[in-house]
């Protein structure tokens, strides 16, 4: 059969790997795909560059657009980055007949939507297992694997610059900044790591899973979004005295009255898998009501490692040249008319544990007055412990562990313990997830 062709817009980290694994593994790949696949021309920003891509015979170009325009090329595979120019060049590509595959969440989760839709309009497929948790086939678990499932919940480590930060926070018992630098020295983190430690780059992901689990549209403006910039290392101290670890998830679970989608730090018990994953690697936890939790455990990142995801989309988008929609995986793992409106829960809405570390003044009547604010808005203790007053101030760290609330008892709770004036200092309040 005549070989697939292939154009790359993107030729840097996961560009690379991908024309290196489909080099290395041309055999095996044209034994799974029926064809062949040539990677044939690849658009970079600087076409001097030296690229490490062995005896690749690629035409490089500058220009993104001649290889959406390319006649000979029938996939296009996005790994240049950004939102608006890889729009561009992914619509043009798809009114010009041409599959997509792409690794690019940020593209997905803000026009996913109409590029979707745009797709099945033009009858071409959009792949895009690489764009969450990397090298860890997740979107094919769920999608297809999981499809008997009504799915209740997921949540996920889908950052791996976050994680590998919060781990070398409990293993160097250093704070947030010092280890951001020492990871930057490592290449873990961008030089400007704003995406990762924001959060942005977990709620773009967590869209797209929430997305393709519970069959609604894509709505990366609705996610709940905290990073992790204000944790330090006594928050993992505090943590683990009381048997739990700290791990920045993407949480998106149904409700009976909507769907909550948050990514924010979160104590888990010690004991459960996910809060053992360590390092830069990612894992995602799925609860369907015939097949109960599983978890998908990999690297989160990396030349290869995400170019394996880039080339198992590219090997199915060849095996499905010849169908039409109708007969296709859906983008969004549901039939597109079938999306559901079921509304995103805004964060005060919400229900959870909470962890609360306050410093107070160490004399009478004060734990007196902070459990009489929590029990006025029925919030249950489930832990308390006063540690470390200083001697100099007479201040004390008061740890406070809940049951689950809403959200907005627990705001009410914290605007009138902010106001005590034993308290000093803004409370630190953390979310609590048990998956049991
Ligand atoms: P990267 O190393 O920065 O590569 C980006 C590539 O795009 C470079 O080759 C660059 O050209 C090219 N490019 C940028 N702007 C361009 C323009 N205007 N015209 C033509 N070419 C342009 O990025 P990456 O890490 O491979 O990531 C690519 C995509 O994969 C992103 O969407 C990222 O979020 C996603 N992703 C990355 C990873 C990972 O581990 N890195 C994992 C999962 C998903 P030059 O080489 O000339 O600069
Ligand atoms: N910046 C991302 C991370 C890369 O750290 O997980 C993979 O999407």
């Amino acid at each position: 059969m005549k070989p697939v062709r292939v154009g790359l817009v993107g030729l840097g980290t996961v560009g690379t790997g991908t024309v290196k694994v489909l080099l290395r593994n041309a055999d095996e790949i044209s034994r799974r795909a029926g064809r062949q696949i040539i990677p044939t021309i690849a658009a970079v920003k600087d076409t001097s560059k030296k690229r490490d891509i062995g005896n690749a015979d690629l035409i490089i170009t500058a220009d993104p657009m001649e290889v959406a325009n390319h006649p000979d090329i029938d996939v296009i595979v996005e790994l240049m980055g950004g939102t608006e120019l890889a729009n561009q060049i992914i619509m043009k590509a798809i009114e010009n007949g041409k599959h997509i595959v792409s690794a690019n969440k940020a593209l997905i989760a803000i026009h996913g939507n109409e590029i979707f839709s745009a797709a099945h309009s033009n009858n071409v497929i959009v792949a895009f297992e690489a764009a969450v948790a990397g090298g860890i086939p997740v979107i094919k678990a769920i999608r297809e694997g999981l499809a008997a499932n009504r799915i209740e919940w997921l949540a996920g480590i889908i950052n791996g610059t976050g994680n590998f930060i919060l781990t070398s926070m409990e293993s160097l018992q250093s704070n947030f900044g010092d280890v951001l630098t020492q990871a930057q020295e490592l290449g873990y983190a961008e030089a400007d790591p704003t995406f990762d430690v924001e959060g942005i780059d977990a709620a773009h992901k967590l869209t797209i899973l929430a997305s393709i689990a519970f069959g609604i549209p894509l709505q990366f403006d609705k996610v709940y979004t905290e990073g992790i910039t204000q944790l330090n290392y006594d928050d993992i101290v505090n943590a683990d005295d009381l048997g739990y670890r700290i791990k920045h998830l993407g949480l998106a679970k149904r409700t009976t009255s909507g769907i909550e989608l948050r990514v924010h730090p979160t104590l888990i018990p010690k004991q459960r898998l996910i809060a053992n994953v360590n390092g830069v690697m990612n894992a995602i936890m799925v609860h369907g009501d015939a097949v109960g939790s599983s978890m998908y455990y990999g690297p989160g990142a990396g030349s290869e490692p995400t170019a394996s995801s880039v080339v198992a989309d590219l090997i199915d988008v060849v095996r499905t040249f010849t169908t039409d929609h109708e007969n296709r995986v859906p983008h969004l793992a549901f039939q597109p008319d079938r999306l559901s409106d079921i509304p995103i829960l805004p964060i005060s809405e919400i229900q959870c544990a909470y962890y609360l570390n306050m410093k107070a003044a160490n004399k009478p009547g004060v734990l007196a007055d902070v459990t009489r604010i929590l029990g006025d808005q029925g919030i249950s203790i489930e832990a308390i412990e006063q540690k470390r007053t200083d001697t100099d101030t007479q201040l004390a760290d008061v740890i406070i562990l809940t049951n689950k609330t809403k959200e907005a008892f627990m705001l009410d709770a914290l605007d009138q313990l902010n106001q005590l004036p034993s308290v000093v200092d803004q409370i630190k309040r953390i979310r609590v997830e048990y998956f049991n």
